[in-house]
């Protein structure tokens, strides 16, 4: 049987319009441009209208990916959403997906949870797959309307997240020294509380008092999150170029989850990545969650930062805890 590569053969992004500024968020709670820059380079974020949701805004960067792919819906053969803010609790925003894509024959759709890390899991997920031959094409989604899910009065979440989405379209080649060549999916449970929604789910279902107690909004205990991203960002980093024998001369680009500037810095500067060579775009969408991976290497595509033979390394890490990275040769 020949090798099939899962090559990554189109990419695709889309943003709402309104604009969440940090001058916007002082008026809301006690911070300040200057700390939230400092902080976490960000310096706004995209926010999804009252018509728009995870759905909408993964259909319109999946159907760019599909486009970047020239592949049209009715060639695939398995849709993966990795979401937290899905379009309804059931059915997943996949299925959804499937409908308004209108792929026009049944296929393998559902969504995927690992928060932050969603959208690498799904990759791996899509790269199984094709690899032994299952599946000629995957649309693989990150989505997420965070604004539904964060606290607008909590000054500790409320400045760093956003809404956004990113797709990509993974194709069977056979023979090719291209596609998802490595990646790492990791997960520590004892970290589930640092960063979770505590209702709306069977643990604590909806109720009048859950809402009151503003409990179906996004909890993060933000610097013990950020001591454990450091750390395996840096250990995911080093795997991931270890595992197909990379230098970071050898790599084009570091595409990173976008939750935070200085974690970013601290990881890719210990594992001597130059500046140039980490796509950040965190200054104007925040983090994304599940959309982040996604929508900034569709930027860094477009913008000629990466592109067929480079490699890049995709890494992520979340709610979960969670982590994961890709090691891919585009
Ligand atoms: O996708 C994964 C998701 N999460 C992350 O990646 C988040 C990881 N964590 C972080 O990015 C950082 O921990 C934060 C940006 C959330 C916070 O930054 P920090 O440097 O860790 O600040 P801190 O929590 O240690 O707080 C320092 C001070 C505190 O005041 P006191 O106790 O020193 O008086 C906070 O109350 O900053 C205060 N503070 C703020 N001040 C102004 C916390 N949030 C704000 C704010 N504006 N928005």
């Amino acid at each position: 049987m020949p090798h099939i590569a899962a090559v990554i053969n189109g990419t695709g992004s889309f943003v709402p319009q309104r604009r969440l500024t940090n001058a916007d968020l002082e008026k809301m709670v006690d911070t300040s441009d200057e700390w939230i820059v400092q902080r976490t380079g960000i310096r706004e974020r995209r926010i999804a209208a009252a018509d728009e949701s995870t759905g909408t805004l993964a259909l319109e960067a999946a159907q760019r990916a599909l486009e970047a792919a020239q592949l049209s819906a009715e060639k695939l053969d398995m849709i993966i959403v990795a979401t937290l803010t899905p379009e309804t609790p059931t059915p997943s925003t996949a299925c959804w997906l499937h409908e308004n894509l209108r792929v026009g024959h049944p296929l393998a759709a559902f969504d995927l949870g690992a928060a932050c890390s969603g959208f690498v899991y799904g990759l791996a997920t899509a790269a199984q797959f094709i690899g032994n031959g299952s599946c000629r094409n995957i649309l693989v989604v990150g989505a997420e309307t965070l604004s539904r899910v964060v606290d607008y009065q909590d000054r500790g979440t409320c400045i760093l997240f956003g809404d956004g989405a990113g797709a990509a379209v993974i194709s069977a080649v056979e023979n090719s020294p291209r596609g998802v060549r490595a990646f790492e999916l990791g997960s520590d449970g004892k970290g589930g509380a640092l960063l979770n929604i505590p209702a709306g789910g069977s643990r604590t279902p909806t109720s009048a008092e859950s809402v009151q107690n503003r409990l179906h909004y996004l909890k993060m205990n933000g610097r013990e999150v950020y001591k454990f991203a450091v750390h395996q960002m840096t250990t995911c980093l080093q795997r991931a170029m270890a595992a197909c024998q990379l230098a970071p001369q050898d790599v084009r680009l570091v595409v990173p989850h976008q939750m935070n500037q200085r974690i970013i810095d601290s990881a890719t500067e210990k594992m001597g990545f130059p500046k140039e060579k980490v796509f950040i775009n965190i200054d104007r969408y925040g983090n994304t969650s599940a959309a982040s991976v996604p929508l900034a290497l569709d930027e860094a595509v477009r913008q000629g930062r990466c592109g067929p033979g480079d490699w890049i390394i995709l890494v992520a890490f979340g709610a979960g805890l969670t982590w994961a990275s890709a090691t891919v040769r585009l």
